[in-house]
């Protein structure tokens, strides 16, 4: 923690994670919930301390509803521990216990740790070991907690630890701080790293891709997503200028040009409905982007899924995301966009065809 921050007895509090390049936009979102939230201190650039307005149990499914995009997780800091009492994981285990009612998914992670920082922490493993002895851990730990269990989630400090546990399904996320981390398997044989970007979003919001549906992918090169739209079984038309790789080649049907090329010609055949998917990572100004989305409409099916990456500016990206959704609902439903994990200066958005 930069300076030291002490909770006020009786407030409830909440430890956030956003991307901290958006700290700022991640305070603005907060404070223009009904009721509002405020971070009102910063553990690391990405981790506020939020004050909420009820109970973490309260507050959580409101935040949730109000689907925030900068706010990626959540927790509810029920429990400041100062250092001296972190060292031992049968004695953190015994601090802990009470607040666990039934057995648990772990989820702890180091904050503001530095190679300077002093942290006597007994680690994750001896935790998790103290709390199994108790009964009080779920037998199989794995990255993502199960939705529908409870998980105690921690953040680690130079200060001490806040400790909390909730439902997962009020954390926004399954993944400690919103971190989805691919496995190296998973990683081995990427096309592009954007590749993540979209297999993070269809897991995030729970997507079901339609089998042997037709998908368009937009701005494909070099070709990462339309191999993620390929494994889900789809049949793909990529459109960009550049080149995709070879292993693609005879897979999916490449319009080397322009998406707004790529609509003209497709609108001047009068071509059918026909694409139950389209994903848009176009390298391209929101509010273009968003209008080559609606010229494309007619080519989308009723109900047709829309995944697309709103590239943000560096200056304005509150209103240019304003301008990006009014013109996506021109055609468009809004199901929901956040700026996930694997995104940079960017946000995912989801619709569906109006
Ligand atoms: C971030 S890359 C896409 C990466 C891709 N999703 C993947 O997984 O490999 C952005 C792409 O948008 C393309 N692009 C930019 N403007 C475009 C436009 N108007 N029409 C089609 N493609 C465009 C660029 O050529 C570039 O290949």
């Amino acid at each position: 923690m930069t300076t030291a921050f002490s909770p006020v007895s009786g407030n409830a509090y909440a430890i956030g994670a956003c991307q901290p390049a958006s700290a700022d936009l991640c305070q603005n979102e907060l404070l223009s919930l009904t009721p509002p939230c405020k971070a009102v201190h910063w553990l690391d650039a990405g981790t506020p301390v939020i004050l909420l307005p009820e109970p973490f149990a309260t507050s959580a499914p409101n935040i949730s509803a109000a689907k925030p995009i900068f706010l990626r997780h959540m927790f509810p800091a029920d429990l400041w521990l100062p250092p001296d009492t972190l060292a031992n994981a049968d004695i953190l285990a015994d601090a802990l216990a009470p607040l666990i009612t039934k057995p648990v998914a772990l989820q702890i992670r180091r904050v503001a740790v530095d190679r300077n920082s002093e942290l006597s922490f007994a680690g994750t493993a001896a935790l998790a070991e103290a709390l199994s002895k108790k009964g009080l851990l779920l037998p199989e730990q794995k990255q993502q907690a199960p939705l529908d269990s409870n998980v105690l989630s921690g953040v680690i400090t130079p200060e001490g630890g806040i400790f909390g546990v909730s439902k997962v399904s009020d954390n926004i996320s399954p993944h400690a701080g919103g971190m989805r981390h691919f496995t190296p398997e998973e990683t081995a044989h990427l096309i592009s790293r954007a590749e993540h970007k979209l297999s993070e979003a269809i897991e995030a919001f729970s997507l079901e891709l339609p089998k042997g549906g037709e998908a368009l992918d937009l701005g494909a090169a070099p070709g990462g997503w339309s191999k993620v739209l390929l494994s889900h079984g789809m049949r793909v038309t990529a459109v960009d200028p550049a080149s995709l790789a070879p292993e693609l080649s005879g897979k999916v049907a490449h319009f080397a040009g322009l998406a707004q090329d790529f609509a003209k010609t497709e609108l001047s055949k009068q071509a059918p409905a026909r694409f139950s998917v389209i994903v848009n990572d176009m390298r391209l100004d929101v509010a273009e982007s968003a209008q080559v989305m609606v010229s494309l409409a007619p080519l989308v099916m009723e109900g047709g899924l829309v995944i697309m990456t709103f590239k943000l500016p560096q200056k304005g990206k509150t209103a240019a995301i304003k301008k990006g959704m009014a013109i996506m609902e021109q055609a468009y439903a809004r199901q929901n966009a956040r700026q996930l994990f694997h995104n940079r200066s960017e946000i995912t958005a989801v619709f569906t065809k109006k």
